[in-house]
């Protein structure tokens, strides 16, 4: 997840990187009253998740009040690259002497992360990037030793910045890999961090994004995330099941990610056959699909309202057919009268023929089994449409 400037400005605060205060503002009147309490030249800044906000004029400097205002009201409702401008923060103004470029990340392809540092900062990175690669540092950080004083001269020392001002600017470093690790952050990103006039250090522009694995250690975030969720979407969560609601009426239940997908078209396809019928959710139950987990599934897809039929496509590798075949068989069982929808089951490959025979003896009147996956899609979509 990514945050907004004002989010991260107030993270940095906690971590006690100094930054400069911030106050966010939804209307002209709320910049208006911002500006005042701050008091003095102020920036106003819109609050979108995309870079380049300052060519695309949503950063003005304002040195009055209603300078401040009109300048909220030039910003909000701003579209900067597709963002519409919902919020601005209205930050103390800070007399900047030079800027520099700072930023740790995730590294995938060396398995470790990186700190990025510049004494050269201002303009774009990704333009410094191409233009003078060597002005740009990158230092491995490992993930242990982080990054201490000691470290953090190194990567401030490799990034040109000289003695006096290395000095400065590690122990600001060291904070910002803080909150790089306590947060399990992918990105943490200071463009620009300045020297201002009075020879303070400042970081004036945020970009923080979490690690979205490690959400489950972070349960005081709650707060801060704005996306709604949908209640089947937090049910098949709370399941551990991998589900995305979509808006069709056939239900789909696969194993792997890729047969899932491929359903998705198989069925929307047959459904131009039928009515137009799409499907309902992306649902899949991974490799081991054990009786708890069809039978979770199942619960899951069932609980959609705009479910009509249920399309259950399965190829059985690991997890043989037979065992797959128990588990719906153990899923119908455990669900009874709950499970009320047309099933209908695509069964292959690892022993096929006897998960075949287990549905066939269970003869349960709202299973149909199947044998490809074309006719199965038919199926589903024509039972979808009655
Ligand atoms: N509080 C501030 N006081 C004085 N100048 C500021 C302040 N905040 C930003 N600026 C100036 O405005 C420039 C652009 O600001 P900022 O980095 O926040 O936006 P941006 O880089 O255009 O947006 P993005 O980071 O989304 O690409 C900075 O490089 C800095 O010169
Ligand atoms: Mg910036």
């Amino acid at each position: 997840m990514d945050l907004f400037e004002y989010q991260a400005r107030d993270l940095f605060e906690a971590y006690g990187v100094p930054v400069l205060q911030g106050l966010i503002a939804d209307t002209p009147d709320e910049a208006e009253a911002a500006a005042a309490k701050i008091g003095g030249v102020v920036v106003v800044k819109a609050q979108v998740q995309v870079g380049g906000r300052g060519k695309a004029g949503g950063v003005k400097v304002a040195k009055t009040v209603a300078e401040a205002r009109a300048h909220a009201e030039n910003i909000l409702g701003l579209d900067i690259k597709g963002h519409i401008v919902k919020r601005v923060m209205i930050a103390q103004g800070a007399s900047i002497a030079s800027e520099f470029y700072f930023s740790i990340l995730l590294d995938r392809s060396n398995r470790t992360f990186l700190a990025l540092c510049s004494v050269e900062g201002g303009m774009e990175i990704e333009q410094l990037a191409v233009e003078r690669p060597e002005a740009l540092a990158k230092v491995a950080v490992d993930a242990i030793e982080g990054i201490d004083l000691n470290k953090a001269l190194a990567i401030a020392k490799a990034g040109g910045f000289n003695d006096e001002l290395a000095a400065k600017v590690a122990p600001v470093f060291v904070s910002l890999w803080s909150v790089f690790k306590k947060e399990d952050a992918t990105l943490v990103e200071v463009n620009p961090l300045v020297l201002d006039e009075s020879g303070k250090i400042l970081a004036l522009d945020g970009k923080v994004t979490y690690d979205d694995n490690a959400e489950f250690r972070h349960t005081e975030r709650e707060h801060v995330s704005i996306a709604k969720v949908d209640p089947l979407e937090a049910k098949a969560k709370a399941l551990d099941l991998n589900y995305v609601k979509l808006d069709g009426s056939v239900g789909v239940i696969g194993n792997g990610a890729g047969l899932v997908m491929s359903t998705l078209d198989v069925v929307a396809y047959a459904g131009e056959k039928h009515g137009g019928v799409k499907p309902a959710n992306f649902l899949d139950i991974g490799g081991g699909a054990s009786a708890e987990v069809m039978a979770n599934g199942l619960d899951v897809i069932l609980g959609d309202e705009q479910v009509k039929s249920v399309f259950v496509n399965v190829f059985g590798g690991i997890t043989a057919c037979d065992a797959v075949a128990n588990g719906i068989v153990g899923a119908l069982n455990s669900l009874g009268d709950s499970a009320s929808k047309p099933l209908v089951v695509r069964l292959d490959g690892n022993n096929v023929v006897e998960g075949r025979r287990i549905l066939a003896e269970y003869n349960h009147p709202l299973v149909t089994v199947v044998e490809t996956m074309d006719e199965a899609a038919d199926k589903a979509a024509e039972l979808a449409n009655r």
